[in-house]
């Protein structure tokens, strides 16, 4: 009887271990953090993409749950905490609800509404030859917002929700490579 149950619960140890490899197998891409995008999307020239996400709104979306402001949204709904609240960092941090080992070391809540919420994680497609080939990156796990992606987060579930018009905001925070970036370079 106890042997076979050793042999019930060594077998399931290896189960359990060969399906946690599966998962790693499949290369599941990873969020690694904003920081790590700056790198290639900080060059004036190319639209310095990380420096206008760092002074606009999304950068601080972490942060403001510490105001005044929140914690008083955060009372009326019963929520001591909105920085450790579920309730309120589904929309104020990268990556809400995704397993541990999706996450990289490198990324960090903390930064808020990063590349990565709207660009997807970028373990797979942050490499150069990666995202020189858009046929690539795509497969690679990144992705090309929409207005869809916005109204994850823009909307009536928003305890303090503005009305979201997509032009008007996008405006706001609009990364555009510059065209003469983008145009062939001549020798
Ligand atoms: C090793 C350099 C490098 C890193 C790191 C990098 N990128 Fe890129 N990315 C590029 C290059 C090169 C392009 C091609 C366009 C260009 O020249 O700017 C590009 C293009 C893009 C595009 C436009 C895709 C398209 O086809 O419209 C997006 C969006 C993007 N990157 C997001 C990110 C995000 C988010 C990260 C971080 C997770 C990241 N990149 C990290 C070099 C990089
Ligand atoms: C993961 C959630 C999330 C997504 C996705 C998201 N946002 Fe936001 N956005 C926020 C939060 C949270 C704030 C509040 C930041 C603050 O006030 O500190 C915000 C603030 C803003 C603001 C500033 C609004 C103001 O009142 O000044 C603009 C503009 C904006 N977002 C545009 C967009 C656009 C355009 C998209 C889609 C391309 C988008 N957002 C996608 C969460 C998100
Ligand atoms: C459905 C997504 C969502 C949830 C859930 C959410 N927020 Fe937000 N939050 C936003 C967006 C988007 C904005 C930008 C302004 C808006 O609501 O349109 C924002 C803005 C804010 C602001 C900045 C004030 C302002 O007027 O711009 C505060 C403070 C805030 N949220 C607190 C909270 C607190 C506290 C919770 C939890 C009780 C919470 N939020 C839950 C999406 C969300
Ligand atoms: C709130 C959502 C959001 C965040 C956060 C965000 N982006 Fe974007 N990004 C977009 C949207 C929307 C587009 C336009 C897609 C299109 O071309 O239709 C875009 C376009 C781009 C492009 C292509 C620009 C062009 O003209 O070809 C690059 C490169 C890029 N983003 C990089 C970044 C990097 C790097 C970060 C972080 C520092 C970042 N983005 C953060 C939504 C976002």
């Amino acid at each position: 009887m106890k042997k076979a149950l050793v042999v019930f619960i060594a077998l399931g140890i290896l189960v359990f271990a060969l399906s946690s490899m599966v998962v790693a197998e499949e290369g599941d891409p990873q969020y690694i953090g904003s920081a790590k995008c700056k790198v290639c999307h900080n060059a004036e020239k190319k639209g310095a993409q990380f420096s206008k996400w760092e002074a606009g709104p999304h950068s601080k979306t972490y942060e403001v749950l510490a105001s005044e402001e929140a914690i008083a949204a955060a009372k009326a709904l019963g929520i001591d905490n909105p920085q450790t609240s579920d309730k309120c960092l589904k929309c104020h941090v990268t990556a809400f609800g995704v397993a541990a080992e999706l996450k990289a070391e490198s990324f960090d809540q903390t930064e808020g509404v990063g590349c990565e919420s709207c660009h997807g994680p970028g373990s797979e497609y942050k490499s150069l030859k990666v995202m020189k080939d858009q046929e690539a990156a795509l497969a690679a796990g990144l992705i090309i917002p929409t207005e869809e992606t916005c109204v994850g987060c823009h909307n009536e579930e928003s305890p303090t929700y503005k009305e979201f018009k997509f032009d008007e905001f996008w405006a706001k925070i609009a990364h555009p490579v510059p065209e003469e970036a983008e145009a062939p370079k001549e020798e």
